[in-house]
């Protein structure tokens, strides 16, 4: 191995890359439908410093067999630990080349999510997904699970005829005969981005390297809402540098799927709430874009540097959308964002050290450090310094940052560094890194973020609150989407619940079909305690057939905090079937149940 002692510490994994490390996977899996398991073979091309043992990360897995260049040899599976799962040791001799570990997972796989086809769009066929971000990789496949640990990988898998097959890697276009498909990644990813979905899909090209996958009866509305991929490619292209994964497609999965979106590699899965009909969510799309530069080329080296991520691919989300649509639409997309992360310090003032850029997850689950600080705060760091800087700097800036560190891994101090050196210093400029990544809350020379368009929503509030502008003529502004939730956001807590219900019968917000509009309007049909307009159905229906993390656990939090902790219970026992392992924790942590 060439460069010894390279990889920082990560304390969520067992793996030691350092002594032996896996470059190479070969998986060689069958997924089995009616037992809801996937079994079969990770076979690894390993390197290693005269090493006599390399550990992998496993949890919840049945492990059958392990070979080491072909030879049987006897494993050893560590202590279960619930956050990390177990280490797999496996000897080895200096020479090694090859482990093999044939293995099977079981029904405590945190990352699959099987669904029967009543959880499906077309109601026909079963499906599969899989969610690997942060450690749930190891749940389906044993792996060094750490994002420091990159490899390459092709991939057999073998599914049901009817259903297809596709990867974060090269994919097939239409169904082969025999449910056999084949996949290479070519470019080194990390193992939380390796992802699988099988189901009865369509493809619909975009352009000829961008393109929708998704069931028949969703497959031309999403054609038609993502009908600017390619558009939205070349314009990351024209700021950062060349797309590196040759194929950008998108997965519109069913409503279940934990997150609005998720960056895998040539093919990022997305939740089909953002599919509008009318192209208002899109942004998620950039952001998932985005991430083919910050998190999957450079990528944050740990959990605790996860803001390296998600900051870096707002601020590059907000640069594509305003390339494609304008500074004002970008700047409600910001602002919106700023007031999430106002929210997000709020409900952290007794826990300052988590509202930190850097934090410290060693011990707990690195999705407890998943929240709108490492989004919200970490565009704010960002954009603040390209306002120090000007643009023309920080655009040259970031280019030569992906650029020069694309396929490894950044760790929060070594950006710094590059940061001081190669932006500050040679630009003359200071400026408090240290304040905005090491300490709490937002420092005061944060960016100043203004939209016009949502000041007229601001304005058209307060005359709404003195009785200068009726209901109906609120509801016949010509606003959009972003102006309708940033309305319905800043609604006042202590309007009467008569100005409420005359509201939503003008705007029939309770039975609104935007996804985002719906949630914040629910999220305050809650805390206003308000009951007309059948607004109880939309919401148990809403959170019984949606399962976006984000929005959920907003609804849920808003029952807690009414005091209607029954009613959530109630609504999540029927529920909580239908949503995958992540939405699961979550939830149960914040009603304080298990079953
Ligand atoms: N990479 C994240 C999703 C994620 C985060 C998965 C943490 C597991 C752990 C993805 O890029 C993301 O940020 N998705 C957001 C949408 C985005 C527009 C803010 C989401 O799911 O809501
Ligand atoms: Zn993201």
């Amino acid at each position: 191995m060439n460069k010894s002692n390279s990889y920082a510490n990560d304390t969520h994994s067992y793996a030691k890359p350092n002594e032996a490390v896996a470059k190479h996977l070969l998986l060689d899996v069958e997924v089995d439908f009616d037992k809801e398991v996937i079994k079969g073979t990770a076979a690894y091309s390993i390197e290693s410093t005269n090493a006599s043992e390399i550990v992998f990360d496993a949890k919840n897995l049945k492990i059958h067999q392990t070979t080491v260049d072909g030879k049987e040899v006897a494993f050893s599976l560590g202590t279960n630990d619930p956050i990390l799962g177990q280490s797999l040791t496996i000897p080895i001799t200096k020479n090694a080349k090859k482990v093999a570990i044939s293995y099977e997972t079981t029904d405590k796989t945190e990352a699959l999510q099987f669904l029967n086809p009543q959880q499906t769009a077309d109601k026909a066929f079963p499906f599969l997904l899989t969610q690997g971000q942060a450690i749930l990789t190891r749940t389906w496949i044993p792996i060094q699970d750490s994002p420091q640990v990159r490899l390459t990988y092709t991939a057999k898998v073998k599914v049901p005829k009817e259903l297809m097959a596709i990867m974060s890697a090269e994919n097939p276009k239409v169904k082969s005969e025999n449910g056999q498909y084949s996949f290479e990644m070519r470019q080194p990813i990390s193992p939380y981005l390796i992802a699988l979905a099988v189901g009865d899909l369509v493809y619909k090209e975009i352009s000829p390297r961008t393109g929708v996958y998704a069931e028949k009866s969703m497959i031309d509305k999403v054609h038609y809402e993502f009908a600017d991929m390619e558009k939205m490619v070349n314009a990351a292209e024209n700021l950062y540098g060349t797309y590196v994964w040759d194929q950008f497609d998108v997965v519109v999965l069913p409503p279940s799927f934990p997150f609005g979106g998720m960056e895998n590699p040539r093919l990022t899965f997305a939740t089909p709430t953002v599919v509008a009909g009318d192209r208002s969510l899109t942004s998620l799309i950039a952001h998932e874009l985005a991430h083919s530069w910050s998190g999957n080329l450079v990528t944050n080296a740990t959990w605790n540097d996860f803001w390296l991520n998600e900051g870096f691919t707002v601020y590059f989300e907000m640069r594509i959308m305003e390339a494609l649509y304008g500074k004002e639409y970008a700047n409600m997309l910001a602002s919106i964002g700023r007031q999430d992360l106002a929210e997000q310090l709020e409900s952290f003032h007794d826990k300052p050290e988590a509202t930190h850029l850097k934090l410290d997850l060693k011990g707990k689950n690195p999705d407890d450090g998943m929240n709108s600080i490492a989004y919200d705060k970490g565009y704010l760091f960002l954009r603040t310094l390209e306002e120090t800087v000007g643009r023309y700097k920080m655009d040259t800036f970031l280019k030569g940052y992906f650029n020069k560190h694309a396929f490894s891994t950044m760790t929060t101090e070594k950006f710094i560094k590059y940061l001081n050196t190669e932006l500050l210093e040679k630009n003359k400029v200071s400026f408090n890194i240290n304040d905005w990544v090491y300490n709490a809350g937002v420092p005061a020379n944060a960016a100043k973020i203004v939209s016009d368009k949502f000041q007229k929503v601001e304005e058209a509030i307060e005359n709404w609150k003195k009785g200068t502008l009726s209901d109906h003529e609120l509801c016949a502004k010509d606003w959009n989407i972003q102006q309708k939730i940033h309305f319905i956001r800043n609604i006042p807590a202590t309007i009467s619940i008569e100005k409420f219900t005359t509201l939503d019968n003008a705007c029939q917000f309770s039975s609104a079909t935007n996804s985002y509009i719906a949630m914040v309007w629910f999220e305050q049909a809650i805390n206003h305690n308000y009951h007309a307009n059948n607004v109880d159905v939309h919401i148990e229906n809403f959170l019984m057939t949606v399962g976006r993390r984000w929005y959920v656990s907003t609804l849920y939090r808003a029952f807690k905090r009414a005091d209607k902790l029954e009613e959530a219970k109630r609504i999540y026992e029927k529920a909580r079937p239908n949503y995958h392992s992540v939405t699961v924790n979550t939830i149960d942590d914040m009603l304080g149940v298990s079953y």
